[in-house]
Order: C-alpha cells, then sequence, then structure tokens
C-alpha cells in the first residue's frame, strides 16, 4: 500500500527548550540538530530568534549547517520578530519563518483585549510581511484547541489567500479530546476555501496525557504535519512525543501514513537529548523508557522467552534498542531464573532448577531486583554444583 507522508516538525530546540532546567548551550544544539537531521525529520524549530542574543546566535549557526532539513524559526505576530527572525535564517537552504497569534476567545480578551475582526487582521500583516523574506510561512493559531471552529475556519482562510504554507493548529493547553481534535482538522478541510493549498500541522501538548493521542487524530482526518519533540518535553506536561507518533504510524499500516524517521536512531536519540538537556527520560515512558522492553512478572516471562511477540508489539531492534531484558524480581517464575542462569554460566536440570527457585524466592523478596551477580551466590546457597 502507498503510504501518504506526515512531516514530523522538532521543536526540542524550541518548545523542549523552554522548559525550566532544559536550556542547552549553542554547541549542545548545534550537536542535537545534526542528530535531528540524521534521524530524518522534515522541519527543525531551531528557536524563537528574537527571545535573547544567544537564541539568535544559535538559530543562526543551526540555519548555516543543516543540509536537508527545512530550519524554522518562531516569531509573535510582530514586524520586528520577524525581521529578526529572518535574519537568523538568511543562510538556511530552506528556511521557514513560524509566525502566530492566540485565536481563542480567553486570549482574544485576555492577552489581547481586542476582537476577532483585529486578530485576522493582525495575522493577515504578520503573514504577509513574513512571505517578504521567505516563500515558507506557518502560521500558529495559538490556543486553537479551545478557538471556535467558525472562526478558526475563517482566519485560515484569510491566511491561505496571502500564500500561507502550513497552518498549525495547535492544542496549546492539552485539553481536547481525540475525537474533538480530530474533528477540528476535519472541518477545517471541509470548510476552509483553498485548504488544499496549505498543510495543517498538529501542536498538542500533554496536559491530559492526550498529545499523543490527539496528533494522531489529526493526521487520521488530514493533517500532515506533526509538531513534536525528543522524549515528549516541552511546556508543562510536555508535547507530543516524537518517538511515540513515528512508532504509531509504523506499527499501524493499515492507518496509510508514515514519516521519514529512520527509527533505529530513536533510542539513541532519546539518550543523548536526555544526557545534554539533564532531564530524565520516566522508566516507564513508551518506546524509549528504560523499562520499555523489560519483562519482570513470571507469566510475562514465561511468554517472552519462548515468542517475544507474546508481550511485545516492536521489535527492540527496530528503535534502537539491543534486546529485551528479562527482570529478576520476587515475582519472576522458574523460566526467568533458568533463562537468566544460563546467560551467567549454569545450566540447570529441572531438580536443580527447583532447590535454586527456593533459595530465589527467599533472596528476591529481600531485594527490588536479582542482579546477575547475586544469581552466583544463590547457587552457592543451594548446594548446587555445577
Ligand atoms: O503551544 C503552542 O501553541 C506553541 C505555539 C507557539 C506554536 O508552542
Ligand atoms: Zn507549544
Amino acid at each position: 500500500m502507498n503510504k501518504d507522508k506526515v512531516e514530523i516538525f522538532d521543536t526540542t530546540l524550541r518548545d523542549g527548550e523552554q522548559v525550566p532546567g532544559c536550556k542547552l548551550d549553542a554547541e549542545q544544539k548545534l550537536v542535537i540538530a545534526e542528530r535531528l537531521e540524521e534521524l530524518g525529520v522534515d522541519i527543525i524549530e531551531a528557536g524563537f530568534p528574537i527571545s535573547s542574543p544567544g537564541d539568535f546566535h544559535s538559530v543562526s549557526s543551526i540555519a548555516k549547517l543543516v543540509k536537508n532539513a527545512t530550519v524554522c524559526g518562531l516569531t509573535r505576530a510582530v514586524k520586528k520578530d520577524i525581521e529578526v527572525a529572518a535574519d537568523a535564517l538568511k543562510h538556511a537552504k530552506k528556511p521557514r519563518i513560524h509566525t502566530g497569534i492566540g485565536t481563542s476567545a480567553s486570549h482574544i480578551k485576555y492577552k489581547f483585549n481586542s476582537n476577532e475582526d483585529a486578530i485576522i487582521e493582525r495575522a493577515v500583516n504578520a503573514v504577509k510581511y513574513a512571505k517578504t523574506f521567505v516563500e515558507d510561512v506557518e502560521f500558529f493559531a495559538e490556543d486553537a484547541g479551545r478557538t471556535d471552529n467558525v472562526f478558526l475556519a475563517r482566519i485560515c482562510e484569510e491566511l491561505i489567500k496571502v500564500g500561507v504554507t502550513v497552518l498549525n493548529i495547535p492544542d496549546t493547553t492539552g485539553y481536547c479530546l481525540p475525537e474533538e481534535y480530530g474533528a477540528k482538522i476535519k472541518y477545517l478541510k471541509e470548510n476552509v476555501k483553498g485548504i488544499h493549498k496549505a498543510t495543517l500541522s498538529c501542536h498538542c501538548h500533554n496536559d491530559l496525557g492526550l498529545a499523543t493521542a490527539n496528533s494522531i487524530a489529526g493526521v487520521v482526518n488530514g493533517a500532515r504535519q506533526i509538531e513534536c519533540t525528543i522524549n515528549g518535553i516541552g511546556e508543562r506536561a510536555g508535547n507530543t512525543s516524537l518517538e511515540e507518533v513515528v512508532m504509531v504510524l509504523r506499527q499501524h499500516p493499515t492507518l496509510g501514513l508514515d514519516t521519514g524517521i529512520n527509527s533505529k536512531l530513536l533510542y539513541d536519540t532519546s539518550l543523548m537529548v536526555s544526557e545534554k538537556m539533564g532531564m530524565i527520560v520516566q522508566p516507564n515512558k513508551a518506546i524509549v523508557g528504560a523499562n520499555a522492553f523489560a519483562h519482570s512478572s513470571g507469566i510475562h516471562q514465561d511468554g517472552v522467552i519462548k515468542n517475544r511477540e507474546t508481550y511485545e508489539i516492536i521489535d527492540p531492534a527496530d528503535v534502537g534498542v539491543t534486546e529485551s531484558s528479562i527482570i529478576l524480581t520476587a515475582r519472576s517464575g522458574r523460566a526467568a531464573l533458568a533463562y537468566r542462569a544460563k546467560i551467567v554460566g549454569y545450566e540447570l536440570t529441572k531438580v536443580q532448577l527447583d532447590t535454586v527457585y527456593k533459595e530465589f524466592l527467599k533472596f528476591a523478596d529481600t531485594r527490588k531486583e536479582v542482579l546477575d551477580e547475586d544469581i552466583h551466590q544463590i547457587v552457592e546457597i543451594s548446594g548446587i554444583t555445577t
């Protein structure tokens, strides 16, 4: 089946780097940008150039370095922001300016003390101005998740008239349900005149743990770009996690969608970003967490030892993890003990295994995990000579 491509817009270096404690220096950003390109992302959002001289410098250095991916800089719908971003991106082979403004009733009233018509005018002027510097201009309708669909469609239509190339529909506050977010994208596809001239993009935050589900609902309903970060880092509860959306599409070929990501680099890239940002990945994180391919209960271990696919839907090698691991705990069974004992050099008979297993359980009840070196001690206490 011929699959439709979903473009991956990585914002680890912008939305991700905004997180307290995740700040990177220019050199670290260059190394990550290089890796993102190797990974196969289509767009790298390198920063928010007007925010600081350091960020300007980083965006400019990344623009010079990157060969294949589009390099993008964020701006508000403000002339000076756009001029500074254009300057930072001037050496990029494929530059994109990402400009935008809040569109929800709450943003229009409380942030801008404005009204819908004035917001449309500011949005149109920003896109028109950005187009005087670069061809590729993306617009974000901030808080689109809580924006009335009829108004959202109106603003999108006006922006298409002035040549916007990508329409970003952020669920900025992570509020939407997947059905709701999917329906929003479908509504825009069906009601915005000229929508085929622009790509719809999903930018979902994870406040309710729905960022990945919402992004998938978005592409199923016609969006063709997902904005995401390595390890799902980003404002508050984070953004859509790159590794998750890539693997959801890969593991569900019937969706007819795929990305250009080299999934074998996912685990290593996750480690690299975690280490450089000093941001630990939770062990139970999907795809890249330390426990994502670790099995510790007896029932699961028995299944995995017989056939990995009984409890694993992804081959760990596909995401760059060397192998599944069988962790020994007090919940482990004989199959797991025999399996690990064999790895460390003991080929136990059934009778020997019964004896060692009794000692193992006593020992395991006193520990969180039984390590390979503990197995030698347990075998010795059991009085087994092999
Ligand atoms: O979450 C958001 O709305 C954003 C925009 C700046 C794209 O990060
Ligand atoms: Zn965001």
